[in-house]
């Protein structure tokens, strides 16, 4: 998405326009030199910078000034007012900056600045000569990217079953599925991305063992490679269906870009699809599938689709969501069995299917932290550093289990902006920074026209209020245990999304 040419509004900002018109914390869009411009006060300061999110185009200037930075109100990306630095996932690439001129009570934007250079490079001495990352999806991709950022100047290795270059897993199950975005937009970057960023990517390797003794990974084809600093970056595997016909061709899964194009193609020829789970992927997988024309029908064992992470209230909404957009679903039940043609509940009914979804949930993949011997606990445990329990090898993303600083309890999440942050902090751990990762958990859903934001965590609540109307689709729902808040879901209410990220931040900091 591009906010250019005849799409551009507000003042133009080369003309300037009165101090006093911009309030101090506040923001103004305007335009400079043909792109849309964010101006934003921060007492006698006056920034300008792109107002264009370049995760996927969200309009900054209806995101939220934190200090010198201002939050997108898409997916809580966060960049510098002073140099345009993305100094948050999910957003990869700075936006622009200006120059801004203030002379007789008037603020005037001028020339686009050069890209910030950053920090300077770290010292040589002390650092690991080589990074190794197993993993080559939100976790890693963000380390490699970090160390080059930072100026780490060692040797960068990425080792990644996956045959395609890191790409944007959410759209999988959203408009990539539905048929809205296209092929291009999948991957995060180019293959000459990493050769110019000297970042070693291996595609279609799988490291079979560690040897952390000797800091060496070996890879089937018996191939080793030596490490200073190591992360694991594996993420999740989705748990397969253990009943008769689970194995049938016409069964599908959605973890890859592979297995989304054989879903794709699968689908393409479908008149039904049976989707098992009603989890965020059974049900952004149905929406997706109903914008291709497919019937669905949604069996899942609860009695109120994602009832355990967001309450009845939302998931009911949810429920009535896909009902109006023709979804049938079979709560309350379980699916025995899958024939070429029908799958068969534990009900007794049968539902005819040309095509089968599973999406009942992920297992991090530990076997590799644990032949190394880490220490594990559901999850790879790791420091709020996110070093395991042996010196020099970090853990990010869906394994990683990390002392919450919000909830005060160890968790593991499976949200990619967590996934990407905490890939950002485990790089500038091995560049010795002392990063401590305290990150509020953020994640979003869309489904339909819907889109929800989640920030923080909650495993469980005795409170829930809820602060407009769901079924109007604006809504603030908040999540408290013991009279403290853990977790804010919004519907279209960006701004109190942001906002409550903030608070969190500010409990979690103070805990
Ligand atoms: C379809 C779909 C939609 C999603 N939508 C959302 C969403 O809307 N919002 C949200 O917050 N989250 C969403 N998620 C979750 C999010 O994508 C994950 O939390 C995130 O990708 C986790 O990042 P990761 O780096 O830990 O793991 P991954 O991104 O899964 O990457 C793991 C990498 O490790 C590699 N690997 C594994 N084992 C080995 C090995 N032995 N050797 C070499 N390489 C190995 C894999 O090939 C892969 O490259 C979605 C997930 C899926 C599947
Ligand atoms: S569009 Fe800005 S974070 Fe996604």
């Amino acid at each position: 998405m591009s906010e250019q040419g005849s799409n551009l509004s507000g003042p133009d900002l080369t003309q300037g326009i009165e101090l006093s018109q911009l309030a101090d914390g506040s923001m103004q869009l305007g335009h400079a030199h043909g792109e849309a411009v964010l101006l934003a006060r921060r007492g006698n300061e006056v920034f300008a910078i792109g107002a264009t999110c370049t995760h996927y185009g969200g309009p900054l200037a209806e995101g939220l000034l934190v200090g010198d930075s201002v939050r997108c109100p898409w997916h809580h990306a966060c960049f510098s007012l002073r140099n345009g630095e993305p100094l948050r996932a999910p957003a990869l690439n700075p936006v622009a900056c200006w120059r801004v001129d203030q002379r007789d009570g008037k603020v005037v934007v001028g020339e686009r600045l050069p890209g910030a250079t950053s920090t300077s490079a770290p010292p040589a001495s002390g650092m690991p000569r080589s990074v190794v990352i197993i993993g080559g999806g939100a976790a890693g991709n963000a380390a490699a990217e970090t160390l080059r950022r930072e100026h780490y100047r060692g040797l960068v290795m990425m080792l990644s079953s996956d045959g395609s270059v890191p790409y944007d897993r959410p759209n999988l199950s959203k408009n990539y599925l539905a048929g809205n975005a296209p092929e291009e937009w999948i991957p995060l970057r180019s293959s000459d991305f990493y050769r110019e960023h000297d970042i070693d990517l291996k595609l279609g390797v799988e490291v079979t063992a560690i040897d952390a003794r000797n800091r060496q990974v070996q890879l089937a084809d018996g191939s080793r490679h030596g490490y200073d600093a190591l992360l694991l970056a594996t993420g999740a595997e989705p748990v397969r269906l253990a009943i008769p016909g689970a194995d049938l061709a016409h069964v599908r899964y959605l973890r890859t870009l592979a297995d989304c194009r054989a879903l794709i193609a699968k689908v393409q020829a479908s008149r039904q699809a049976v989707v098992i789970g009603a989890g965020f992927i059974g049900l952004e997988v149905a929406a997706s599938l109903r914008v291709r024309n497919v019937d669905v029908h949604i069996v899942a064992p609860e009695k109120i689709p994602m009832e355990k992470v967001m309450g009845a209230e939302v998931g009911s909404f949810l429920r009535r969501l896909h009902e109006q957009h023709g979804v049938t679903f079979h709560l309350g039940a379980s699916v025995t069995a899958i024939d070429e043609r029908s799958v068969t509940l534990d009900t007794g009914e049968s539902i005819d299917a040309d095509c089968v979804v599973v999406g009942v949930g992920v297992r991090p993949l530990t076997a590799l932290a644990q032949q190394a011997g880490l220490a594990i606990d559901r999850g790879v445990s790791v420091d709020d550093h996110l070093q395991t329990s042996v010196a020099g090898i970090y853990a990010a993303g869906d394994i990683a289990r990390w002392p919450d600083a919000l909830s005060g309890q160890r968790i593991r999440v499976e949200h990619w902006v967590v996934a990407e942050r905490q890939g950002q902090t485990a790089a500038r751990n091995m560049l010795g920074r002392g990063e401590r990762f305290d990150a509020v958990p953020f994640f979003w859903t869309e489904q339909y026209d819907v889109a929800i934001a989640y920030v923080g965590h909650a495993e469980g609540w005795d409170r829930v209020e809820i602060d407009g109307e769901i079924d109007a689709r604006d809504c603030t729902v908040t999540y408290s245990r013991d009279g403290r808040k853990q977790a804010v879901a919004t519907i279209h209410r960006d701004l109190a999304s942001l906002r409550a990220e903030v608070e969190l931040e500010r409990v979690a900091t103070a805990r």
